[in-house]
């Protein structure tokens, strides 16, 4: 190989490097300042939080980093028990989901489960187009699936963004309706009368959260093959 042909192959990384490691000590800097923030808040801060949480809350959001939980609802840490993937998704079939869920409602006993989308969304928005995204297209079908559903009122719409922001408000609907029909929500529903499923969808140009008035707290309105019958209702008959 000609000398030429090495120089060629040297990539001089220098600057990368230096912002990577900025990138990455930001963090480490950003972590001091908010213990020393907290600290200077609340001597005991983190003393209480390491004994334990009693969350009041289950948010399942989209992964898109400009949705945390804690900072859009003004809460702390140990306040806000979270789940988040692309699009916030609630599939029945989800074990990770499932596990959280199960958790949340049956241990921490949380009184409030929020699905929380937000405007804007590229999930729901890949999941409107016809483009492959790869392995994610799986994941999005379950959107594409909310979009037939309500296709009706959906294709009527000739705004694309106002049809994008409406199949975010719907696949927020169907979401709350889908943990709904789950057999953890419905048993905890027999058990006590303080649990209720939500469906919120933040606005990124206001930061304000529109309430879609979906809030469930009994199976009452779920559709006859959806409600469960409990546990033990076969061995009562
Ligand atoms: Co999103």
């Amino acid at each position: 190989m000609s000398s030429t042909e090495n120089k060629k192959q040297v990539i001089d990384t220098t600057n990368i490097k230096l912002a990577q490691a900025d990138s990455y000590n930001a963090l480490i800097k950003g972590n001091a300042e908010w213990v020393e923030r907290k600290l200077g808040e609340d001597s005991d801060f983190f003393k209480k939080l390491a004994k334990g949480q009693q969350p009041q809350v289950l948010w399942i959001g989209c992964s898109d980093s400009r949705v945390p939980a804690n900072e859009v609802t003004g809460t702390k840490a140990g306040e806000v028990f979270v789940h988040r993937n692309i699009a916030n998704v609630c599939v029945h079939s989800d074990m990770n989901m499932l596990s959280v869920l199960d958790y949340a409602v049956n241990v921490l006993k949380v009184k409030h489960v929020i699905v929380a989308g937000h405007y804007g969304c590229g999930g729901v928005a890949a999941a409107m187009s016809n483009k492959q995204f790869g392995l994610i297209d799986n994941w999005l079908r379950h959107i594409k699936d909310v979009y037939r559903l309500h296709s009706y009122e959906l294709d009527r719409i000739t705004d694309e963004t106002q049809k994008l922001n409406r199949l975010v408000e719907l696949n927020v609907s169907e979401q709350v309706y889908n943990l709904c029909k789950t057999s953890i929500i419905q048993n905890a529903w027999m058990e006590r009368h303080d649990l209720e499923v939500h469906g919120w969808v933040i606005n990124l140009g206001t930061g304000l959260v529109k309430d879609l008035k979906v809030t469930s707290s009994s199976p009452n309105n779920l559709g006859y093959v959806y409600e469960l019958d409990g546990v033990n209702a076969v061995a009562a008959h």
